[in-house]
């Protein structure tokens, strides 16, 4: 069976002003099942937000191909509906407002009725009823993810990209929203790929997590299945000997693929310092650290 989304030897390279180009990514090739949820793990700069773009149709790939739903991704478009750290909501109009915004561009041949009543399910769903009709500036940072939420899933998308949309959120917020988006992910049946940085969330949310090597040519390292029965309940998970297992596999390879451990600069031997040239001063100063 042909995946649904299908990511084929994907490549992207930025020139350089210095003459050389960056290879962010290279030969990445990801299958994804219909209604897979599959979160993307990986250090800080190795290229997610890359992929996830690519997919998201906002950046050019430089080799290889997506396919979604026996399309080529060119260029952006609703059948994806995305998802980012901070929600960009127009500030002058209501959370309300701001996801009609985008309903009424997709479903524009359903009556205003109709729409109303879309705008008004999601944003219910996600817990804000009672603050719908307020302005972005008078939600919390929670509130206004929660309105982001509710506008990519009201628009019916294929599929849902998010890229870290917990990242800002105090814990306990982010822990309510992850149940917000399990909630959406079972009643809607929707496809999703999520760049998160958190081990946990992965475990808790995904079918899949997959695991990205360090750039430069960052592809994909390793995909861990996460098996636990849906619907899943954090109390449940934390309770399994295999969600600790599976916790370790992952920190495991994130430590091991790690470039960032800090390297311990060698102190010369005192009959190794530098030549006179050194200015005295400096000279003085690793004498003075120096082994005897
Ligand atoms: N427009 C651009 N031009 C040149 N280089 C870029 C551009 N956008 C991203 N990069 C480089 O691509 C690499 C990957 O960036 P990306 O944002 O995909 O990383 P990431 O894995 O999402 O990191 P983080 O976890 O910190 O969000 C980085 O080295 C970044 O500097
Ligand atoms: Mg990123």
């Amino acid at each position: 069976m042909k995946p649904f989304l299908d990511i084929s030897q994907l490549g992207k390279v930025y020139p350089s002003p210095s003459g050389a180009p960056a290879v962010i990514v290279e030969n990445f090739d990801l299958k994804i099942r219909q209604v897979d949820v599959i979160t993307l793990i990986g250090h800080s700069g190795c290229g997610k937000s890359t992929v996830l773009s690519m997919v998201a149709g906002l950046t050019d790939v430089t080799s290889g191909g997506i396919i979604l739903s026996n399309r080529e991704v060119v260029g952006a478009g609703p059948d994806r509906g995305v998802v980012f750290q901070a929600p960009c909501l127009l500030p002058w109009f209501t959370a309300f407002e701001n996801v009609m915004l985008g309903i009424d561009q997709v479903y524009y041949t359903a009556d205003r009725e109709e729409r109303r009543q879309i705008a008004e399910y999601y944003l219910t769903v996600v817990g804000l009823a009672d603050a719908m009709h307020q302005k972005p500036g008078e939600l919390s940072q929670g509130m206004r993810q929660r309105c982001g939420i509710a506008r990519a899933f009201a628009l019916s998308p294929k599929m849902l990209l998010l890229d870290e949309p917990f990242g800002m959120l105090d814990s306990l917020t982010r822990y309510e929203l992850q149940e917000v988006l399990l909630d959406l992910w079972q009643k809607d049946q929707k496809t999703a790929l999520m760049v998160t940085h958190d081990v946990d969330e992965a475990l808790f949310l995904s079918d899949r997590v997959v695991m990205m090597t360090n750039g430069p040519a960052a592809t994909v390292g390793e995909i861990l299945d996460v098996t636990f029965p849906r619907p899943r309940s954090r109390k449940q998970l934390l309770e399994d000997p295999a969600y600790y297992r599976l916790r370790e596999q992952l920190i495991g390879f994130l430590e091991e693929r790690s470039h960032h451990r800090p390297v311990r600069a060698a102190i010369p031997a005192a009959d190794n310092l530098p030549p006179p040239s050194t200015p005295p001063r400096f000279h003085r100063f690793l004498r003075a650290l120096a082994p005897a």
